[in-house]
């Protein structure tokens, strides 16, 4: 990984508060995703596990391995089996999850039951338990996996700053996904999708 990926691979944070952009990512590897810290990446050759690749600048590596230290193994989490340093460039080798987040579900027109609220509900409960402090739970970072709700990302659970996201995120499932999507749920148009994370980030910089 220190030879194929990392030399090859060119990530930049383009705006604040933006997903990372990965600029190419070299054979073989394939981007799962991106958030605001970091990119992720498979290989063909090793189907269970990820790589989550720092981008320059970006803090919350260390913070993100001690998490995962005191979450141990859960069903509703991932796992860090490594955590390096290459060249300045911090990674985490874990667990691959083979999900799709809610915000795809959305997006893609896949039905999120029920049973996926509750499981991440009681996965975040157990993670309070553990003395962490759940946050930045938004339709990024939580998945369906054969029909069980499991969270993806849980760099921010160190912070102790309240966080709305997971509560707000409930509503709108409560009062418009179940009445309106959840019998036949549509794919979604990107401009619905960028129009809603707009909205939902001015409503939340007016109301809070
Ligand atoms: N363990 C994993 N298995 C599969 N996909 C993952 C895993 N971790 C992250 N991803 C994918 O990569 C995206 C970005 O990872 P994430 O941990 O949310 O990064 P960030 O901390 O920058 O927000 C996620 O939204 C998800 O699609
Ligand atoms: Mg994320």
């Amino acid at each position: 990984m220190e030879k194929e990926l990392l030399p090859g691979l060119v990530l930049e944070s383009v705006h604040n508060g933006e997903p990372i952009v990965v600029r190419n990512a070299p054979e073989g590897w394939k981007k799962l995703g991106a958030g605001n810290y970091a990119a992720v990446f498979a290989h063909s050759d090793a189907e269970d596990v990820v790589v989550k690749v720092y981008a320059p600048g970006r803090e919350g590596w260390e913070d993100e391995v001690e998490v995962y230290r005191r979450l141990g193994d859960h069903p509703a989490y991932s796992r860090c089996y490594y955590a390096g340093e290459w060249e300045g460039r911090k990674y985490l080798v874990m667990k691959r999850l083979h999900g799709t987040t809610l915000y795809e579900c959305v997006k893609q027109g896949i039905k999120i039951p029920k049973e996926v609220i509750d499981d991440i509900d009681a996965a975040l409960d157990y993670a309070r338990e553990r003395g962490l402090h759940p946050h930045d739970v938004h339709g990024k970072n939580v998945m369906v996996a054969d029909g069980r709700g499991i969270v993806v990302d849980v760099s921010d659970f160190l912070k102790t700053e309240p966080c709305l996201m997971w509560d707000d995120l409930k509503k709108a499932y409560n009062r418009f996904y179940m009445p309106f999507l959840s019998k036949a749920p549509v794919p979604m148009p990107d401009w619905v999708m960028n129009s809603v994370r707009k909205g939902y980030r001015l409503f939340r910089s007016a109301h809070s």
